[in-house]
């Protein structure tokens, strides 16, 4: 019996496979489907997704991410395409849908070649080569941006804006984004940082987005813990606490201790009362009135405080805890008998005040406040969380900038300038790759093509006379992009209408990687049960819906 002949069983009969063709064509398939479902919401026209998630919760977004997280599609790629959006999120804040309908426009025409007998090998390897150049392209026309000049920060937040929120609110919150970002931006051993986590978000259902505003200082998503403490400060000295309040509790973190009989635990008790007592007497007398803690506080502890006016709040959020330690400039407290009033931190005023149905503590007016937060404000819940979302990605594009000192011209220009010099540099290709890079030169075209499209315009028309605006032979024909004011292309950089470098380069390059790796693909075999499609569990968003 040769080789050949003998009988084997790789795999368990009840497995679904998929053949070589099968396995290519579903994928490819999957991956446009959902390229075309991203396509209508796309650029300053496109349109919003109402999604219904498991529980029953309506989420209206434009934001690519939300809408790709929340396909609940079977298919594997719609995984890829999952963990494609949340890396783009992650490393570099905006241009999801640009990489989702660049995958599916890479892959389009990867299946138009495969129909044509072209092998998948000579796709990939021409794909390879014309993402090689794209990045080299890419720095070419990258425009080097002065960091301190506000307008064009203030350009790159607003175009990361458009359309996600409505009329000339854009201008307002971009001006605030702005002005966050310049109090948080530090620099480091010659180099800009900015940690954007120093910007909390807090959205809050009520009022209208113009009433929204930066502190400079911290909001506390708590109330403060007893009616018998005051509810406004004014020039507030104040201690961030990390240990807790309670006695028994006092030092339990401290793995120095032990206790082996139980009059050693009565003396160590009192000691925690004697600890806890001598500490809000050091902050009464060295004019503590604010006092905020990462832990509980007990009741005895709070009647305490109370007596001493002092206004407390307890289990503050880590993400509001930290932040308000850098905004009011203030050391954190993480021994009781090691206080030090040079630890506490200054505002102009702390507050509690009622925010629809709950009620939150400002903290205003910190001196050059290393943190600060933006506080958000729309009429209804869903306006607010889309807000929310739109702003983190202008954060984002705004520190890319700072950090990269270069973007890009947006409304397609850098696009179209990329495909027309790949499609002059793939003649010095021969073969069958060439046709793989000319067609990964016609599927960055998807981007101007769908920004005309979503704007109801002709494509054909507008498409042709935009590449005709590249052929000029002036200094400025490379960011000539689409301009849906007067409906004619004109130079993106004049206009104020620019794209992060950084996110432009990794949607293109993630994109690429995507399509290359579903190319590669042959064989699909199915071991999984429904249960191992359910969606992942969400993680709860951090927005109070409350009221
Ligand atoms: N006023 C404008 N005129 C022309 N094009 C614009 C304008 N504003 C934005 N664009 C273009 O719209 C595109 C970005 O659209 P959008 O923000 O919807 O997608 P994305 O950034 O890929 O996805 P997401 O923001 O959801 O992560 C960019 O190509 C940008 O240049
Ligand atoms: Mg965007």
């Amino acid at each position: 019996m040769s080789l050949s002949e003998r009988p084997m069983k790789l795999l368990e009969e009840e497995f679904k496979r998929y053949n070589k063709d099968e396995a290519l064509h579903t994928n490819i398939v999957a991956a446009v489907l959902m390229a075309e479902t991203i396509r209508t919401s796309f650029g300053p026209f496109g349109l919003d997704k109402m999604i219904l998630d498991p529980v029953g919760d309506i989420i209206i977004s434009n934001d690519g991410s939300t809408i790709v997280k929340n396909f609940d599609v079977r298919h594997p790629v719609a995984r890829i395409l999952d963990n494609l959006v949340r890396s783009q999120d992650k490393e570099v804040g905006d241009g999801s849908k640009t990489a989702v309908i660049l995958v599916g426009e890479l892959l389009k025409q990867a299946f138009k070649l495969l129909s044509e007998k072209i092998n998948p090998n000579d796709i990939i390897d021409g794909y390879e080569i014309a993402l090689r150049w794209t990045n080299e392209i890419l720095n070419e026309i990258a425009i080097e941006i002065d960091i301190n000049d506000g307008k064009i920060l203030k350009d790159i937040a607003k175009t990361a804006l458009t359309s996600k929120i409505h009329g000339k609110n854009e201008d307002y919150i971009s001006d605030l984004i702005i002005d966050a970002i310049h109090h948080v931006r530090e620099i480091k051993d010659g180099k800009d940082h900015i940690n954007t986590k120093n910007i909390y978000i807090l959205a809050k259902k009520g009022g209208n987005i113009p009433d929204s505003k930066l502190i400079k200082g911290m909001v506390i998503d708590k109330e403060v813990i007893s009616e018998s403490m005051p509810k406004r400060i004014e020039n507030a000295k104040i201690a961030m606490i990390e240990p807790s309040l309670e006695h028994k509790k006092v030092h339990k973190f401290d793995p120095k201790i032990y206790i082996n009989n139980s009059n050693q635990m009565k003396s160590f008790l009192r000691k925690d009362k004697e600890v806890i007592e001598n500490f809000i007497k050091k902050m009464k007398e060295t004019g503590v009135n604010v006092a905020l803690f990462r832990r509980d506080i007990s009741e005895r502890s709070q009647r305490l405080l109370a007596n001493a006016n002092i206004m407390a709040a307890r289990f503050v959020h880590r993400e509001q805890f930290y932040p308000a330690q850098k905004a009011v400039g203030a050391k954190l407290i993480t021994k009781l008998d090691d206080y030090s009033p040079k630890d506490l931190g200054h505002a102009e005023l702390v507050e509690e005040r009622k925010i629809g149905k709950k009620k939150i503590i400002f903290i205003e007016g910190c001196k050059n406040p290393k943190a600060v937060c933006l506080f958000l404000r729309a009429g209804i819940k869903n306006v607010g969380y889309e807000l929310e979302r739109r702003v983190i990605d202008a954060i984002s594009v705004v520190r890319n900038a700072i950090k990269d000192k270069k973007v890009l011209p947006g409304g397609a220009a850098t696009e179209i300038e990329t495909a027309k010099r790949i499609r002059l540099k793939s003649s010095s290709v021969a073969g069958k790759k060439q046709l793989a890079i000319e067609a990964f030169a016609d599927s960055l075209e998807i981007i101007p093509k769908t920004l005309i499209e979503t704007a109801g315009l002709d494509q054909l028309d507008y498409l042709t006379e935009l590449r005709a605006s590249h052929n000029q032979e002036t200094d400025e024909d490379i960011y000539f992009g689409l301009n849906f004011e007067n409906k004619q292309p004109m130079n993106m950089a004049k206009l104020g209408i620019m794209d992060s470098f950084k996110a432009k380069y990794h949607a293109i390059n993630a994109a690429s990687e995507v399509a290359r790796l579903i190319l590669r693909i042959d064989d699909i075999i199915d071991q999984a049960d429904e249960s191992a499609y359910a969606p992942p569990p969400k993680p709860r968003e951090d927005y109070d819906d409350e009221d």
